[in-house]
């Protein structure tokens, strides 16, 4: 029957204690590899971000953010009390921008969405573009009072060679413009703002992770400090804070004479969603292949792959198309058809998304996950409007929901091997010896291990952090007491603030080398 038939599916998608523990194994490997040479699946790359902030920064800063659906501009102001006011407009990327001839189409569109910000919410700066025009043959320009300075948050792997240079490794989440691969993207976001004449400095470059880190160390300025940023959106992925001497890869390295030691620590971020492209820990299961071969990054993110909101709605609709094939379990058959043709023994409609590739949402997830409702009434409602599935019964609402749970929770327990990962191999919970660990010893505040997260997966699929947390507890090394210890917390829309705070100490130095 069809509830045996979903419980076959939702098994294929369990993922063990013992897998666990073994994938975190293999992630900290994963990170020292990668901390020692480059060119490892696991990128781990330095940030040259030294030092997180304590919450006294001060001063206004623009950030712009390109993430994994939204593009984000927007001005912030640092109070210097570990608050902040923040201005901001968001649109949606154009699909096509995505996926572009060339770097410039997406470039240029990046730009105009911060002419339009200016003009509408800092006219006064807006203005000083005018006037640098009018007297752009004058030797002193515009003061430099008027120019802000930009961080930029690019959510992808680049390879960073200075505060506000990095070359694009790869494109990910479902990104495609060959011709920026290779090329430094705040000089191609920057030549696109002098095109416009906009008076902003590209002053620093952030990925949306050390951004999230960044964020939560201004707000929430702990005794101990906040140790992982991590996103759990369109793309999954986290920046910690590592000692210097660990970073050997540093040693040699072009650069490696701008870094600062004063910290002995720096920022590196992971790039963890190519943890483990060759499926050695990795669960995997026919609509995992499927949804991989759909992608243009066929064998790489496959750690994302299998967590992100990118991507677990098309593993759940690639599930419920190949149950309805299999037309013996019944999945949203329509009893008042004869017909041998798929479609119409189905009460899916033919210009249905789910008959298409990526149609289905992840946000769909969390509604079946979350549906307690009588009859699964929510379910079978948001099927309908969104889906044109008109006859879903209970028992069909039923069986989505158990699948979408077991892709969700699989979801969640790859998260927890990453953060336990970083936790233990940071070394961040081996206390003294005279602290007792007992899984009811009370936590103390200076014990807390602190995590700032960001995404649409953390905050909005219901009960992810609960199945992170079940899973940590599980973990050797983090157990019972430990997970009591890791304190997550959300750095909503953080990486503007992060940012803007990067784009602070990018501009300082520049002073300091006037
Ligand atoms: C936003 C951040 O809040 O979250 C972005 O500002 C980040 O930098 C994004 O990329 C991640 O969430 P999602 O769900 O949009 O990928
Ligand atoms: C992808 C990107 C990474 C980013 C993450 C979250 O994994 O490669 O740079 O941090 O998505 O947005």
């Amino acid at each position: 029957g069809l509830a045996q038939e979903a419980g076959r599916v939702a098994a294929e998608f369990e993922y063990s204690d013992a897998q666990v523990n073994k994938a975190v194994k293999e992630f900290i490997r994963q990170m020292d590899e990668g901390l020692e040479k480059s060119g490892t699946t696991m990128s781990q790359i330095p940030t040259y971000v030294t030092a997180v902030p304590n919450g006294t920064e001060k001063g206004l800063y623009m950030a712009v953010d390109l993430g994994g659906t939204n593009f984000r501009v927007c001005s912030i102001d640092l109070h210097g009390n570990s608050t902040f006011s923040l201005t901001q407009s968001k649109v949606a990327i154009p699909r096509e921008l995505m996926v572009a001839q060339t770097s410039k189409e997406l470039f240029s569109f990046l730009a105009k969405q911060i002419a339009t910000f200016l003009q509408t919410h800092h006219g006064e700066h807006y203005h000083a573009t005018i006037r640098r025009r009018a007297t752009i043959h004058s030797e002193s320009g515009f003061e430099e009072r008027e120019i802000f300075n930009l961080g930029f948050t690019f959510s992808f792997p680049v390879e960073q060679v200075g505060i506000n240079k990095g070359k694009l490794i790869r494109w990910t989440k479902g990104f495609d413009i060959a011709d920026a691969v290779g090329k430094d993207v705040c000089k191609l976001l920057q030549d696109e703002i002098d095109a416009l004449h906009l008076p902003v400095r590209v002053a620093a470059l952030v990925n949306d992770t050390v951004g999230t880190l960044m964020a939560r160390s201004y707000t929430s300025p702990g005794k101990t400090g906040t140790l992982l940023g991590a996103i759990f959106g369109t793309g999954t992925n986290g920046a910690y804070v590592e000692k210097l001497d660990k970073v050997k890869k540093l040693n040699g390295a072009e650069n490696s004479a701008n870094v600062d030691r004063t910290t002995g620590e720096m920022i590196i971020n992971t790039e963890w969603g190519s943890f483990d492209n060759e499926l050695s820990v990795l669960p995997n299961t026919p609509y995992d292949n499927s949804l991989d071969k759909e992608t243009p990054n066929p064998g790489i993110q496959m750690f994302e792959k299998r967590i992100s909101g990118m991507f677990l709605g098309e593993i759940l609709r690639l599930a419920i198309v190949d149950l309805i094939k299999e037309r013996k379990t019944g999945l949203f058959s329509d009893d008042n058809s004869s017909s041998n043709d798929v479609h119409s023994t189905t009460c899916v409609a033919e210009n249905s998304p789910l008959w298409q590739p990526w149609g289905l949402d992840t946000s769909f997830l969390s509604i079946a996950h979350g549906d307690n409702s009588n009859g699964f009434k929510v379910t079978r409602q948001t099927l309908d409007k969104d889906y044109g599935v008109h006859a879903a019964s209970s028992e069909d609402a039923e069986a989505v929901k158990l699948i979408a749970a077991a892709i969700g929770k699989r979801a969640a327990r790859l998260s927890a091997v990453a953060i336990a990962a970083v936790v233990i191999a940071t070394d961040k919970l081996s206390a003294p010896k005279d602290i007792a660990t007992a899984d009811d010893t009370p936590v103390n505040e200076d014990e807390m291990v602190d995590i700032g997260v960001d995404g649409s997966l953390v905050e909005f699929y219901p009960g992810f952090e609960d199945y992170i947390r079940e899973a940590l507890q599980q973990i050797e090394g983090i157990g019972k007491h430990g997970e009591k210890r890791i304190r997550i917390g959300i750095a909503k829309d953080g990486s503007g603030v992060g940012a803007a705070l990067i784009a602070l100490v990018a501009d300082k130095l520049a002073k300091q080398e006037q």
